[in-house]
């Protein structure tokens, strides 16, 4: 299989609705590769692989290695990287070094962060040294400080306004598509209508060209506390209690490991070495 590239992804505007999901391990990205257009390592592997509060505390180097577990393990998806907080809003040599690394160490086909207008002069700046960007507006997750909390963006006509200039921004910058967080229908259809990059949406209605959302919380991995904006697909969760709780019962019953999970035990079917 050909691995999707950024062009293709750039490509389906107007002609067909692109899926992605989240993943940080070998093992989910082997499951999901082969029905989806992008795999994004968000720092949301801060919450749900390091038990951490936010997505402020992962470092490119963390991001990197899981990128490069995800990249180990797929042959189909595009492979997205996020930016940690801290990687890239200092300057556009900050961004540079970091998403480079990215590529280069995680193996990633190219980066997400978070900013619209902002950010804009940094995502020119990459996109000219052949790193290709995802952008992301409206509900900026690395803001929750300022925030104060998780908040749909653009509610109001003037802050509305905002997002849809933060969007322009980011395709005029040269971002081959835009991740919208958190913004409702009515402003997510005006900016896809506007642009001619894909929106990727998460809490942006089906206006959007796209969709993301966070694995673990689709497969119901991610506890009952999830957004009204996450559809859980599944309830993993349960299966993997139920799982565990039988295995913990039979090894205290002595019924796990059988003769068969055994080497050296004579046995009416013989074990393979
Ligand atoms: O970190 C993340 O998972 C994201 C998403 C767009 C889901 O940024
Ligand atoms: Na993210």
């Amino acid at each position: 299989i050909k691995r999707v590239t950024v062009p293709q992804l750039k490509g389906c505007k107007g002609q067909r609705k692109i899926a992605a999901l989240t993943a940080h391990s070998s093992v989910f990205a082997s499951l999901m590769d082969e029905y989806l257009d992008f795999i994004l390592i968000g720092d949301s592997t801060a919450m749900v692989a390091y038990g951490l509060p936010n997505t402020l505390s992962i470092t490119v180097e963390q991001i990197a290695a899981h990128t490069a577990a995800v990249v180990r393990a797929t042959a189909h998806a595009c492979v997205v990287a996020d930016m940690p907080f801290g990687s890239y809003q200092k300057t556009p040599e900050q961004a540079f070094e970091n998403a480079a690394y990215l590529l280069s160490a995680g193996g990633a086909d190219a980066v997400k962060l978070e900013g619209g207008e902002i950010m804009a002069p940094t995502i020119e700046f990459l996109v000219k040294r052949g790193i290709p960007v995802l952008a992301h507006v409206g509900l900026m997750p690395q803001h929750v400080n300022t925030m104060g909390g998780y908040k749909a963006q653009g509610m109001d006509e003037a802050t509305g306004k905002q997002v849809l200039a933060d969007a322009v921004a980011v395709e005029r910058a040269g971002a081959f598509a835009v991740v919208l967080e958190g913004v409702k229908e009515e402003l997510a259809s005006a900016i896809s209508a506007k642009l001619g990059i894909p929106t990727i949406g998460i809490g942006a209605s089906v206006a959007c060209d796209g969709q993301i959302l966070v694995t673990e919380d689709m497969l119901g991995l991610n506890g009952e506390n999830v957004p009204r904006f996450v559809k859980r697909y599944a309830n993993l969760a349960s299966e993997v209690q139920h799982a565990v709780q039988r295995y913990a019962d039979e090894v205290r019953a002595g019924a796990f490991p059988e003769s068969k999970h055994c080497f050296g035990v004579k046995s009416t079917t013989p074990s393979k070495a």
